[in-house]
């Protein structure tokens, strides 16, 4: 079962360990550069994703402070553990907690493009294409 976890000063070592291909590196912030942002931007949630008692990935929620939207600002699965519907359950899990907010209406994720594992995934989640860019990286939503 996968679930989520709040990175803390229990896991926060495990968080740091968890590992990309060399060619993956160049797609997302380090996990290190990751949890210091969010130290310093309370508005910042980082998750471990945990397959049963395993940790097996990370990602990053936010209520970015320049649109108030709800962002996915980060999402990893460690290499050994790819391929396997983890980022998939991770980010339906995600989306489910962040859908009870009726305050707002939308998710926002961005990708380096030619990453096309991150746009086949969020499309199967029902991400669409804004048409805009953020530091070079594309933006898709999920209006909920
Ligand atoms: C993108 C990433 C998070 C996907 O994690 P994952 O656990 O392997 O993905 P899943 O097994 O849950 O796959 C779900 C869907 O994603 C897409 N997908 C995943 N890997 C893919 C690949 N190598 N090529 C094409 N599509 C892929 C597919 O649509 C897949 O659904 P399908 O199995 O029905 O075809 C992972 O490859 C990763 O950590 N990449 C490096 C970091 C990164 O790019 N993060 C995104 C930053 S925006």
């Amino acid at each position: 079962m996968i679930k989520l976890e709040e990175v803390t000063k229990k896991n926060y070592l495990n968080c740091l360990s968890l590992k990309l291909s060399k060619e993956q590196q160049g797609l997302i912030a380090s996990n290190a550069f990751s949890l210091a942002q969010a130290k310093f931007h309370p508005e910042c949630s980082p998750y471990a994703i945990y397959k049963d008692s395993k940790m097996v990935g990370f990602l990053m929620h936010c209520i970015d402070e320049d649109d108030n939207n709800h962002w996915i600002w980060r999402l990893m699965i460690d290499t050994n553990h790819q391929g396997k519907g983890y980022a998939y359950q991770a980010m339906m899990m995600i989306i489910d907690k962040i859908k009870e907010d009726k305050t707002r209406d939308r998710i926002l994720i961005s990708f380096v493009p030619g990453n096309k594992a991150a746009e086949a995934l969020y499309k199967k989640l029902g991400f669409v294409h804004t048409g805009r860019y953020i530091d070079d990286e594309k933006i898709m939503q999920l209006k909920y």
